[in-house]
């Protein structure tokens, strides 16, 4: 098995390092633009294999993507990161072109892989992923609400004083501050709602701190969060690569599926080897099934956006 993950900065080194520990392929190629970054840390990642016990072999490549010749599953980190007081929402313009560029550089030397994208804005870059490459609607995946729903559990987690392992929750929607959706009903300890354990006020709080959780550190640390994204996309490349048929909230195409047509968003799906095998469908209520079709106007009127650029 093969990996590419491009842009070596810090959620694709971080992707780049769960994959070779996990040791979901035998080859990961890390792809950067600057000069000899992606060689420098995948030789970084490299000398921690005796130490950490993995026998993925990682390579580094500057731009080079005759390298990544072969790959079952490509990431795509590449492009700006926000920074504090940005929305994801406004590095469009520049994140576009490089989405672009690098889905056809990606296709051009491996034409059965399946793509992962996480660059923001995610959802409108999956959208364009998908539309210039032509793929089958199952090859390309946005990572948002896998990212989202551990962000919510985390935050469940410390209002109930509980572990987040033991609970169940999704976010779908937008991966936007205001377009994702955490489903507070849906959300179980053990099988048993939430709702039993906080009260109402409580977890309002909880979704609107999920909601602005990318925001929340991307104010503490100056940047875009990068352990949190990168082990999502890593949890993605794994459910894939070893075909896992495992549930995740993700960023993907939706025609007719929740009410919506030609728009890429988060849903419930099944990920297996070839990408999106099935799309679930939570019944929403009412107030949901409103949430998120406005979620998806504010998607789609960000795609809009790709028309003028
Ligand atoms: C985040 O929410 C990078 O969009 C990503 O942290």
């Amino acid at each position: 098995m093969k990996v590419t993950v491009v842009g070596a900065g810090a959620v694709g080194a971080t992707c780049a390092d769960n994959i070779a520990r996990k040791e979901l392929c035998s080859e990961l190629v890390l792809v950067d633009i600057k000069e000899g970054v992606a060689e420098g840390k995948a030789m970084d990642l490299m000398q921690t294999a005796t130490l950490l016990g993995f026998d993925t072999k990682v390579i580094g490549s500057t731009n080079d993507y005759s390298k990544t010749a072969g790959t079952d599953v490509a990431v795509i980190t590449s492009g700006i990161p926000r920074k504090p007081g940005m929305t994801r929402e406004e590095l469009i313009g520049i994140n576009a072109g490089i989405v672009r560029s690098v889905t056809e550089n990606i296709l051009k030397h491996s034409p059965d892989a399946i793509i992962v994208v996480i660059s923001n804005p995610m959802d409108t870059m999956t959208y364009l992923a998908l539309k210039s490459s032509g793929l089958p609607k199952n090859r390309i995946i946005g990572m948002g609400g896998i990212l989202d729903s551990s962000r919510f559990k985390y935050y469940l987690s410390t209002a109930m004083g509980c572990t987040a392992t033991d609970l169940q929750a999704v976010v779908v929607g937008g991966h936007g501050d205001t377009t994702m959706i955490p489903l507070a009903r849906l959300a179980t300890y053990q099988g048993t709602p939430v709702s039993n354990y906080l009260d109402a006020e409580t977890l309002k709080k909880v979704v609107a701190d999920t909601m602005v959780g990318g925001a929340t550190l991307t104010g503490l640390l100056g940047t875009s969060a990068w352990y949190a994204p990168g082990a999502a996309g890593a949890a993605l490349v794994e459910a894939i690569v070893r075909d896992e048929k495992k549930l995740f909230p993700c960023c993907v195409y939706l025609d007719g599926e929740y009410g919506q047509k030609d728009i890429c968003i988060g849903v419930p799906v099944v990920i297996g080897r070839k990408g999106i095998e099935k799309i679930i469908d939570y019944k929403l209520n009412e107030e949901e099934q409103a949430a998120f079709n406005k979620s998806a106007e504010a998607v789609r009127s960000m795609n809009a956006a790709l028309d003028s650029l």
